[in-house]
């Protein structure tokens, strides 16, 4: 009787402290809101007071469970049993380290490490202390790359020859966050354009090749077009206060950030100021000459590339090429896999891919079939990946059945080091390197 009621029981909710309470952090924990089963927000840390405030009052934390600081964390005894590591990248291993010796285990934002030195501080330190830790890599759990992992592995288009990816960055995205925002610089953030916007692309790569690892990897970039000598004759270097082409430009901050505010323009408001009522305060705001975002584009003498292509040579002989082009009139992701026996090219946007297989028979020579992933992408900006990963990282506390794509730290490693190389090779001139 007593053994049947305790197999009945459900489980605690897994109690988690969050570490960085900016947009990413604000996503995950949410689910605490939505699944109060699964997820319980036990306490907060940032630097920003007006981030704990927030955190304090969705979560109703007493005080002596906010903190401004992880070493105030780490004076107290365990409170929780993980950290939601949402940090900034340049942060990611300083403040896992400790963290991780004190017993906690963690959801860690991607990068999980800016470079290869770093990244293997944080293999080592897991490795040595048994924490689990889950790098987001979101994209793993949408729909649309999980069906195409599942058609891979029916053999369906045979054996990969080559797996190409394109993360078109729309212009809408890369103004706000990558040429005016606070990825723009890498001593800032930490990370390279690369790191920090594709490591999910090269991840899903890997991921979709099955642990056929490469063996060597190029790559080139650089800035194409947000730099000084691409402002347009006689453009201004503020848009609102001293700009007379602002109308008809397509990065105009009035146009982006007060006429359709509904698009990006939310990153400018919460970055600077919590939401300012009307058009004229926001306009006052963009005003200020320190104000990041509304410099022109082509003045914000940005330290990442703003586009990049790497080549990638696997062990089986096959390979893998990848773009990002920031700045594209709309945000995509394309894969094209072309397999022995038939490909798969889809849109990620489009969520949906076609399946074309040979068939002498058929007419063209092939059969295809379209697979529409839109019933199943729902949820949020990830196609459901975030609330997804959030519960997978429970059901991996608990000892519980994870998804086939949970991604722990040791499966993120190949992914994680393909864009080390790649970003190697680039700063090389595109010199093809030894993985
Ligand atoms: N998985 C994804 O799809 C995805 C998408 C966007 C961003 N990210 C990653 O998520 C991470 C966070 O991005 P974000 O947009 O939420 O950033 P954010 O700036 O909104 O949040 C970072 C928070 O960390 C706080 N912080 C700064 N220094 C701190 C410290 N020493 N201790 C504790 N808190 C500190 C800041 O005050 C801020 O509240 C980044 O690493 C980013 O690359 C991941």
């Amino acid at each position: 009787m007593n053994t049947t009621t305790q197999s009945q029981e459900a489980p605690p909710p897994i109690r988690a402290i969050i570490v960085g309470m900016g947009d990413r952090a604000s996503i995950y924990s949410s689910v605490a809101l939505t699944n109060p089963e699964h997820l319980e927000i036990v306490g907060v840390v940032d630097v920003n007071p007006e981030r704990v405030r927030q955190a304090q009052l969705m979560f109703d934390l007493p005080d002596e469970h906010c903190f401004s600081t992880v070493e105030e964390l780490l004076e107290k005894p365990r409170l929780a049993d993980a950290i939601i590591n949402c940090t900034m990248d340049r942060l990611h291993v300083e403040t896992s380290l400790p963290l991780l010796r004190h017993g906690y285990d963690m959801l860690l934002e991607k990068p999980y490490a800016l470079n290869d030195t770093e990244g293997q501080l944080l293999i080592d330190c897991v490795r040595e202390t048994g924490r689990k830790l889950m790098v987001c890599h979101v994209l793993r759990y949408t729909p649309f790359y999980r069906a195409i992992r599942r058609v891979l592995a029916t053999g369906a288009v045979g054996d990969v020859i080559n797996i190409h990816m394109a993360n078109q960055v729309g212009y809408l995205h890369e103004s706000v966050s990558f040429v005016r925002g606070k990825y723009a610089r890498e001593e800032i953030c930490g990370s390279g354009m690369l790191l920090t916007k594709c490591s999910h692309d090269l991840d899903i790569m890997s991921w979709l090749m099955g642990g056929i690892a490469p063996v060597s990897i190029s790559s080139v970039g650089g800035v194409f077009q947000f730099k000084e000598s691409n402002a347009p004759e006689g453009a201004g270097t503020h848009c609102l206060n001293n700009c007379p082409l602002e109308r008809e430009c397509p990065f105009s901050a009035r146009r982006l950030y007060i006429e359709y505010p509904l698009r990006w323009a939310n990153n400018v408001w919460h970055d600077t100021h919590s939401n300012p009522a009307t058009d004229a305060e926001k306009e006052k705001i963009l005003r200020q000459e320190d104000n990041p975002f509304s410099r022109c584009v082509y003045r914000c003498d940005i330290s990442i590339v703003d586009h990049q292509s790497v080549l990638i040579h696997f062990r089986d002989g096959s390979t893998g090429t990848f773009s990002m082009n920031g700045g594209a009139s709309t945000p995509r992701r394309i894969i094209h896999i072309t397999g022995t026996r038939g490909e798969i090219y889809g849109d990620f946007e489009e969520e949906c891919f076609h399946v074309r297989q040979m068939e002498p028979s058929a007419p063209g020579g092939y059969t295809e079939r379209t697979l529409d992933m839109s019933d199943f992408q729902q949820g949020d900006a990830h196609g459901g990946g975030d609330r997804s990963i959030v519960l997978d990282f429970v059901a991996l506390l608990r000892g519980e059945r994870t998804s086939p794509g949970c991604p722990t730290l040791e499966d993120s490693i190949i992914g994680h080091r393909m864009v080390f190389r790649a970003e190697e090779s680039r700063m090389q001139g595109g010199t093809m390197l030894p993985f």
